[in-house]
């Protein structure tokens, strides 16, 4: 399965959705492959704090850009069963590329305003890779959201979503923890790092399994 980790808006928490999924992936499935279209290689330097600190399992990533990128997709698809892409943040030959050739689109997405004002052109990307790509289906997570119960802007992003046409919100909400930056500064999943964080964790977990099963 290809996933891609995308959208239109600078640090929702793309680089560690999808480093987080490739960790965990890695864990169950041995040829998975993390592509970094991104310049700003976040995720590639992610792969090698983790091979500095020799966390096992390896996730074996590559940096590819331009619009080339969809023709490499496909090839590097021969030799890996499962494929990451994180492709960055703004609308880009890259993003458009990876939109054409993946199973599943996920745009991580804070809880703001200033976040769901993308989702408009989202949801025209998506509709116009769909005309190439009809496999193609589009999920918005939420990540960085409040651990306070008490605040509901995630419902109230549920609802605002709804209206389009190609985009779904995936049930799994991710809160803003701690856990999060200190496990990617290690090159770890939160799932790795210790002290645990059991809802960080399950978030994961939750995220993981609404993705891939
Ligand atoms: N759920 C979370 N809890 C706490 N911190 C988080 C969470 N998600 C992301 N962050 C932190 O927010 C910052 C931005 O996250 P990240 O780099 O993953 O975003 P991005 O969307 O990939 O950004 P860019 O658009 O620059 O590629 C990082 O410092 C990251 O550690
Ligand atoms: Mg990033």
């Amino acid at each position: 399965m290809i996933i891609l980790i995308g959208g239109e808006k600078g640090g929702p928490g793309k680089t560690t959705i999808a480093t987080n999924l490739a960790a965990r992936r890695t864990s169950e499935i041995e040829d998975v492959l993390l592509i970094d279209t991104d310049k700003q290689s976040t995720a590639s330097y992610w792969c090698s704090a983790r091979e500095d600190k020799g966390i096992k399992p390896r996730v074996t990533s590559v940096q590819k850009y331009d619009k080339a990128v969809r023709t490499e997709i496909i090839e590097l698809k021969k030799k890996y069963t499962d494929i990451i892409i994180d492709a960055g943040g703004r609308d880009s030959p890259e993003l458009r590329a990876a939109l054409l050739v993946c199973d599943k689109a996920i745009f991580p997405l804070r809880p703001s305003q200033f976040d769901l004002w993308t989702l408009g052109r989202l949801n025209s990307l998506v509709e116009i890779a769909l005309e190439i790509n009809d496999k193609l289906k589009a999920y918005v997570v939420i990540n960085q959201a409040s651990p306070n119960p008490a605040v509901k802007e995630s419902e109230e992003m549920r609802e605002f979503i709804s209206d389009f046409e190609n985009i779904k919100m995936l049930n799994t909400v991710v809160c803003e923890r701690i856990v999060f930056r200190r496990a990617a500064l290690n090159g770890m999943s939160v799932l790795e790092y210790k002290p645990e964080d059991i809802k960080a964790n399950e978030e994961i977990e939750n995220l993981y399994k609404e993705i891939y099963e």
